[in-house]
Formats: C-alpha cells, structure tokens, sequence
C-alpha cells in the first residue's frame, strides 16, 4: 500500500509539539511493516533543510487566487528516515525559521496544501491513500473532491487524523477565492457558523477520521471547541487510535540525547544518576522527590495553574519536593512561573523555552511527570515517562485516561484526578508524596511501568486496518 501524509510537523525535520513525534515515527512503522509511506512538509528553514541533501523532485506553478506563484518540491536523497520526505517550497510564504504563529499562517498553509494537489494531480499515478493530518492538511480531501482542475483525484481515498480539534484554522469567507475552482454546490462544506473552517470541512470530506485516543474520540461528541454536533452527526466513519511512542528514539537503555543508559533492570542508579545530574545543574536537592512539567504553555496544558499549585505545595505540604518545569508560551504565565521562582528561592526552577536534549534528561532524571492538561487527545510525554521509570501524574482526560491507571486501582501505576483545578492538582501531589515515601513499593512501580508496551507497532497496523478502500 502507498500512504502520503500530509502535515504541518515531522520530527526531526520540524516540531513544536507531538504532532511531529507521531508524523516522525507512524511512516517509518507502516513501512517497517512493508508499505510504502512518504511524508509531505512545508519547507519551513529549519536546521534539517541545511544538514540534508536534497533533489528536486518537481517544479510547479499554481495560484492563490489571482496570486499566481510558483513552487518546488525537494526531496531527501537518502530516505535517512526511513521514509520518503519531501518538502514544499513556496518562496516569500513557507520560507521561515518557525512553523506557525505569523500572521499570513491562512495563506502560508492554504497555498500549501493548493500545492501539494497540484503536484498529487502530476503524478503518472495514484497512492492508495492521502493521509492528512490536523487542519494545516484540513483542506485537501475537500479540493480532491470538488475542485474543477483535479477531478481525476476524486477517487484516491483520504484519512484525517485530529491530534487536536482545539485549532481549526477558521478563516473569513473572503479568503475561498484561495482554493482552485471548485464547485459552489458544495460550499457548506467548507463552512462552520459564518466562517470557513479547515477542520470541520475535513471532517466532513475525508472518508474516514481518526483521533490520537479513544477516549479523546468520544470526548469529541461534547467537548470539541464548537464542532460537537459534527462529531456526533459523523461518528459512523470516525474512530481513535491510540498514539505510540517510537522507542528508537525514546529508549533509556539507547538514547543518544542521553550520556548514562539504563533499562528495568538498572532503573535506580540510572535515574539516580540523572537525578544528581539535573540536580547539581539547577541548584536543586537530590534527596528530594522530583516533579517535572514539560510542554507548551496554552489553556490546554493547564500551566496557568501551576505558579499556585507550587505556592500550595510548598505552603500547606512544605518544603518536601523539588518542582523543575521547561517549556514556553503564554507570556503570563512564564511570568507568574519566574515570579514564584524568584519568591520560593529554592526548590523551584523554572527553563524557559524548547530544548529537546533537556526534556530526555529530565524525563530519565525525574521522579514524576506531572500533566494536569483540561484537553489531551493523546499526550506522549506521559508514555516518555513510563518508558524512562518516571511516574505520570495526570487528570483522568483524553490520551491520559486511556493510558495511565492510578497506582491505588488494580495493577496501577500512576496518579490519576479529575479536576484541572490547584487544589486537585496539590492533591494529587500529596498522594504522590505518600507512595515515594514507601520506597519499595515506588521503586517496584518504577521497574513496572518501563516494561509497559506503547511502541508504534501496534497502532501502526491499526492504522492500516482503518485506511478506507475504494
Ligand atoms: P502536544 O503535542 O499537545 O504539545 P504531546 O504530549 O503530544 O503534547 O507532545 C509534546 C512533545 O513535545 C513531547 O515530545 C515533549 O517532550 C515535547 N515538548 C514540549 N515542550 C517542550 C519543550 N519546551 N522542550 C522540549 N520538548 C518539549
Ligand atoms: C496534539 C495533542 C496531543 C497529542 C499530539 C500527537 O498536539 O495535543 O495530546 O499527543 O497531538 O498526536
């Protein structure tokens, strides 16, 4: 079977979050399991472009419009992969250092997506399935279905995978003079209460959909920022699937970010030496438990709560634990954060921005991850942690619930609450408190839950199980 992907991420070429981890590891799975997968990418100017070499595969023209402009698509020479990539240039739009977040993003990724089609519709001929992910790729099942210069693509199936359905990528109405000539019959389509929306409309045109968890599937029907009713209207083709984790990468025991190595059977002085390390780096106390956050600072996450968790923690509990949180985003709250890291003095620290080789520290070095997220479809730090004998602290939501059981349930091995509020959260750190004083029982649930199999093998099989035939 030949799968083409479609997406705004893929790790490492660019990522900001898990989007490009599950992007990064699904293609190299479905062709380890003997299919042919190609990843299509915007050719934004990051590191990967510069280190790599590449061939031009095809050089196109289309338009936006009136705005006519002209693309290339380049592709890796040596599939190091383990998949086909290829990129798509579009000079004055794609050509950036970051991957979303400029003001012309409606632009940047319609004439992306404009693009790829025009190049699908070159092709001598046609893959068994287009895979897009989120609503940077929103668009396409929607142009390959009704759009007058690509009728003959009609036919090819396509699939969508939401990883999130918080962003939608809604655009004015003004903006539908962007997609090739198309019929008027099937507007509707595009449209979500007055606007035109990527995500909805791909929901609607692409044949079949999936979600990164089950439960997130059907949290879908009543929690889906304004699209519940559409999920509930298209059920009968929608199904989740749980992410993996590509343990290539994300092995303790092979981890080439990593310095020591470890695996179940030497878990304690590995992560005890990665503890003293971190420790010793951020001016913390290693007789402590540690608790690490990891992520991007948005309403989802739920980092605006944890500058008065820390506070609470460390004013009702006391000064029993030691908090370390990387990530970026929301400008309040790497204030509140760097406030109360300046107030507490110690025990506290804060890094401010994105730093992969960090984050695999952190999750070998930790004792829990903490993830109070209000919305999480899958999460993948939570699966990071168990491979790396760090215990997940999370809200029963989304990916969470499905993949974490509180240590107090049968055969558990995490902590699991249900409100995304401080005093659940302080809550939850108590208990955790209460079962790392146990060591033994702590340490046997740290051997456990490495050994737990989230590997993409799985989940990559039954994505080829749902692709939808002709
Ligand atoms: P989301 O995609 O919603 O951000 P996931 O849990 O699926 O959440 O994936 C987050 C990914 O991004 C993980 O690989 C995590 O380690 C990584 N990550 C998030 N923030 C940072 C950061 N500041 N530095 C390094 N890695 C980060
Ligand atoms: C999204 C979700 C996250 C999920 C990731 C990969 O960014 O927020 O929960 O793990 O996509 O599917």
């Amino acid at each position: 079977m030949e799968i083409v992907h479609v997406s705004a991420e893929c790790y490492p070429v660019a990522k900001v979050g898990g989007l490009g981890d599950v992007v990064g590891a699904l293609p190299k799975y479905q062709q380890l399991l003997g299919h042919t997968a190609k990843v299509v990418l915007p050719m934004y100017r990051t590191a990967y472009l510069y280190k790599h070499d590449w061939d031009v595969v095809h050089k196109g023209r289309t338009h936006l419009g009136n705005w006519w402009f002209d693309y290339t698509v380049i592709k890796e020479h040596t599939s190091e992969l383990g998949f086909d990539l290829y990129l798509i240039d579009i000079y004055g739009l794609l050509d950036r250092e970051g991957v979303y977040g400029y003001g012309d993003d409606a632009e940047r990724f319609t004439a992306f997506q404009v693009s790829f089609v025009d190049w699908l519709s070159r092709w001598s001929h046609q893959p068994d399935v287009v895979h897009v992910h989120d609503h940077q790729a929103g668009l396409i099942p929607f142009i390959m279905q009704y759009s007058y210069d690509y009728g003959h693509l009609k036919r090819v199936p396509t699939i969508l995978t939401i990883h999130n359905a918080q962003y939608q990528g809604w655009m004015p109405w003004e903006k539908a003079t962007y997609l090739p000539r198309y019929d008027t019959w099937k507007a509707g389509l595009l449209d979500w209460k007055g606007m035109i929306n990527p995500l909805a409309c791909a929901v609607r045109c692409a044949w079949k959909v999936t979600t990164v968890s089950p439960s997130y599937m059907t949290e879908l029907m009543y929690n889906a920022n304004g699209l519940e009713a559409l999920f509930e209207y298209e059920k009968g083709k929608c199904s989740g699937i749980l992410n993996g984790i590509d343990s290539q990468v994300w092995d303790p025991a092979t981890d080439a970010y990593l310095t020591t190595h470890f695996d179940a059977s030497s878990v304690h002085e590995g992560k005890a030496a990665h503890k003293r390390a971190l420790c010793k780096r951020f001016h913390l106390d290693p007789s402590k438990p540690l608790f690490i956050f990891i992520g991007r600072f948005v309403g989802e996450k739920a980092a605006d709560l944890l500058p008065a968790v820390i506070g609470d923690c460390f004013h009702y509990i006391g000064r029993t634990m030691n908090f370390l949180i990387l990530g970026s985003g929301d400008p309040n709250v790497e204030r509140n954060l760097a406030h109360v890291q300046e107030m507490v003095g110690k025990d506290f620290k804060l890094y401010r921005g994105y730093n992969e080789q960090l984050s695999h520290e952190m999750y070998a070095g930790a004792d829990f991850l903490l993830m109070p997220s209000r919305v999480e479809p899958c999460g993948l730090n939570q699966m990071y942690a168990l491979r790396y004998g760090t215990i997940p602290i999370v809200r029963s939501t989304g990916g969470l619930r499905d993949t974490v059981v509180d240590f107090e349930d049968w055969q558990g091995f995490g902590v699991r609450f249900n409100d995304a509020s401080v005093g659940d959260i302080t809550q939850a750190i108590y208990r955790a408190l209460g079962l790392y004083q146990d060591q033994e029982r702590f340490g046997a649930i740290q051997e456990r839950i490495m050994h737990i199999d989230h590997s993409w093998e799985s989940s990559a099989q039954q994505y080829l199980s749902t692709y939808p035939v002709p």
